[in-house]
């Protein structure tokens, strides 16, 4: 099973913590040059410097925020006219939590333009160069909300389905010319997204914490959340030579929690 992406270059968004961190990780681990995207500079100066680099593979990063659309838009020119963009991890922070109908107009068009437009954005400035090296992984973080809603993610569970159907419509174009477009649906992981939201049901639903937490894990069959290594795998093996016949699908990793297969 050839799992090497040595001379591989990939971008991955949303990766100074968490899930799009422990993709960095894995992807660099793997011989990938990395290219780290998200806010904060010190954060991703901190997360570039620990990235493998034992076959001297190359990493970067850029800070750049996804609400700045013409902002992604001239730097990801700047990037794809300089080298080939074999991987595209697109990531990016979650919408705020509440009930649907606490949503303002503008919560629902920021998270659209977040994740919706700026995955388009990023996706059709790589695709010539994914064309010519007919090698294209591009790989969605979002949500088992695509499955089934989440509770008081009524922003979230809109907007993931927008960009699931996005990247089933993608990878019907694109399958021919050796590219593929998958999505990863994480479960409860650990990270400081799922400790907010922790926090927001607390205060909600005036409970503790660790109330909120153990009626978390109650209801997901593995007994615990998630670690952001263990959707990373998943993640570093779609963007390997050997997912090359996966396709156009949502893989959710989630212990199991999302109650359909
Ligand atoms: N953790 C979970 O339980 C869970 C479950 C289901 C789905 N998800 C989804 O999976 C994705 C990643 O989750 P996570 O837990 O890793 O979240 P996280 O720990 O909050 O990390 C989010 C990453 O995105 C970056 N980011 C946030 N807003 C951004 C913006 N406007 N522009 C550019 N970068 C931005 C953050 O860095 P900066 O702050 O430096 O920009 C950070 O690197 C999210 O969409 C989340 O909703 C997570």
């Amino acid at each position: 099973m050839n799992l090497s992406l040595e001379g591989k270059n990939a971008i991955v968004c949303g990766s100074s913590q968490g899930i799009g961190y422990a993709i960095a990780e894995e992807l660099a681990i793997m011989g990938a040059n990395c290219i780290l995207f998200a806010r904060n500079e010190e954060n991703l100066k901190l997360a570039v410097s620990q990235l493998d680099i034992s076959i001297r593979q190359s990493h970067n990063y850029y800070s750049i925020d996804f609400n700045d659309v013409e902002a992604v838009r001239s730097l990801i020119k700047k990037i794809s006219s300089q080298q080939t963009i074999h991987i595209l991890i697109n990531n990016s922070g979650g919408p705020k939590a509440g009930p649907i109908l606490d949503a303002t107009e503008d919560q629902f068009l920021q998270a659209f333009n977040q994740h919706l437009i700026v995955n388009h954005i990023l996706t059709t400035a790589v695709i010539d160069g994914m064309k010519k090296d007919r090698y294209g992984r591009i790989i969605n973080i979002i949500s088992t909300s695509v499955k089934t809603p989440l509770n008081n993610l009524g922003v979230s569970n809109t907007i993931r389905w927008s960009v699931a159907a996005w990247a089933k419509t993608l990878a019907n174009e694109l399958g021919q010319f050796g590219i593929t477009v998958n999505n990863v649906l994480p479960g409860a992981t650990a990270t400081e997204r799922n400790a907010a939201l922790i926090e927001a049901n607390a205060k909600r639903q005036h409970a503790s914490a660790q109330e909120i937490k153990e009626t978390m894990i109650a209801a997901i069959p593995a007994k615990r959340f998630g670690e952001a290594s263990e959707i990373a795998a998943v993640a570093a093996f779609l963007a390997t030579p050997a997912a090359s016949y996966v396709n156009g699908v949502s893989i959710p990793v989630d212990g199991g929690r999302t109650p359909s297969i």
